[in-house]
């Protein structure tokens, strides 16, 4: 009995840390075991980064980890994530298309998964108190589970950079920052955003070391490329012609369009904090899948579902920016999306890429609403131009109304000058 309470005395009570091998987080193993004495178990998502996820996993356990779980959540990342960005047709301030935005309730969702098998009373992710990350974290982690205590250890220490490497080298924790590139990277399937270092400064372009999956467009061929893109429910399904598994198709189309110059970004970003940013973006696929997904909707959607799809669209866009994903809000957006998208959203859509420019070039669809009878100018119309004149009428009455009263109330001004 004794030997019981002992044992339950000396258990440490544990922390799941959001890993991503970078400076942040690994500083942040030691620190975190250091200040609050917690066992640290830590978590890695692959959603796509390119990384090496063995040499992840060796580096957390070097620096003190206890337990480490890797996890591969590409393909839930696309089908739960990015495919409901595909059908809102995603693009935050008209530019960016949430790559990091997406992932964080992603991973939000682990931590606290991990936590409850581990019993584990906190986590904590690497994030800064200036961005938009905090947030998605930490909304996401009380909505699914508000009794763990949430530690966002870079907010708390306030260490700069170099104080930061300092105690990295006094901790013995690998380092691989490099002076000559001191970007902040995040990396995903959907997108590569690039922080910090000389494009801090909004008047200055971007220098093609910040760049990886694009080339710039000077270096791109100088032949134009085409593309088809089959879509079914509003989802991108085939490529040229021929059926393609999702992963593999964004995949295809991040180096593609890539190759062609296609997918940089560069604007001034409203965070949700309040702060303005100069961000800068990579996404080949997205931008392509967008564009193209955007051009069908037109084909076959009514003119008043692509208006109210519109407002909604940004509507989702800008809660799943500003981290809440698991407000109710967006499931119901949702419905009304997938309402527009299943089964009319289904057809192709021709894409031509040339030196940095991507045009749609052609659709095609089963559900176009696009009549060929109704709109050509040739003696096959079968539109009764007739009825253009009554509808005229009808349709500017009060517009012709308004315009005779001010000339009216014109004039009676002009005779009481006199
Ligand atoms: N500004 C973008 C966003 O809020 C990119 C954030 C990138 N995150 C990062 N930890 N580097 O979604």
């Amino acid at each position: 009995m004794f030997f019981c309470i002992l044992q339950v005395v000396y258990l440490m009570a544990k922390l799941v840390l959001a890993y991503s091998g970078g400076l942040d987080t690994s500083v942040a193993i030691k620190w975190l075991q250091e200040k609050y004495g917690y066992e640290i178990i830590t978590l890695t998502l692959n959603v796509g980064q390119n990384e090496d996820m063995k040499f992840i996993e060796e580096k957390a356990y070097k620096i003190g980890s206890i337990k480490h779980y890797s996890i591969d959540a590409v393909e839930e990342f696309v089908e739960n994530y990015v495919n409901n960005a595909i059908k809102a047709n995603a693009l935050y301030q008209g530019k960016y298309p949430l790559s990091s935005a997406l992932s964080r309730p992603l991973i939000a969702k682990y931590l606290v998964k991990i936590a409850e098998i581990e019993n584990a009373e906190a986590v904590a992710h690497g994030c800064t108190g200036k961005g938009n990350d905090q947030v998605r974290f930490e909304a996401t982690i009380k909505a699914l589970n508000p009794n763990l205590k949430i530690i966002a250890p870079v907010r708390e220490w306030n260490l700069t950079r170099d104080e930061e490497i300092e105690y990295a080298k006094k901790n013995g924790i690998p380092l691989s920052v490099s002076k000559t590139k001191p970007y902040s990277i995040d990396q995903n399937i959907w997108g590569r955003s690039i922080e910090g270092g000389i494009i801090e400064d909004p008047f200055i372009e971007p220098p093609e070391d910040a760049f990886e999956l694009t080339k710039s467009a000077l270096d791109a061929p100088d032949k134009p490329a085409y593309l088809e893109i089959g879509f079914r429910n509003g989802i991108p399904i085939e490529l040229n012609g021929e059926e393609m598994n999702e992963i593999e198709l964004i995949k295809f189309l991040n180096e593609f369009g890539g190759m062609h110059g296609i997918g940089r970004i560069d604007h001034i970003e409203d965070r949700l904090v309040g702060i303005k940013s100069r961000e800068v973006y990579e996404c080949p696929a997205a931008l392509i899948l967008i564009e193209a997904h955007k051009d069908l909707e037109k084909f076959v959607l009514t003119k008043l579902e692509n208006e109210a799809k519109e407002y909604l669209d940004a509507l989702w866009t800008k809660l799943v920016y500003n981290g809440l994903w698991e407000d109710p809000l967006r499931k119901d957006i949702e419905a009304f999306i997938n309402s527009t998208q299943i089964p009319r959203v289904t057809g192709k859509v021709k894409v031509k890429m040339y030196k940095g420019n991507m045009r749609i070039i052609g659709r095609k669809s089963e559900f176009a609403l696009y009549d060929i009878k109704l709109s050509t100018y040739s003696s096959e119309s079968q539109f009764n131009q007739k009825n253009s004149e009554g509808f005229i009428n009808i349709y500017s009455l009060q517009t012709v109304l308004a315009k005779k009263v001010e000339k009216i109330n014109a004039r009676r001004e002009e005779r009481t000058k006199v």
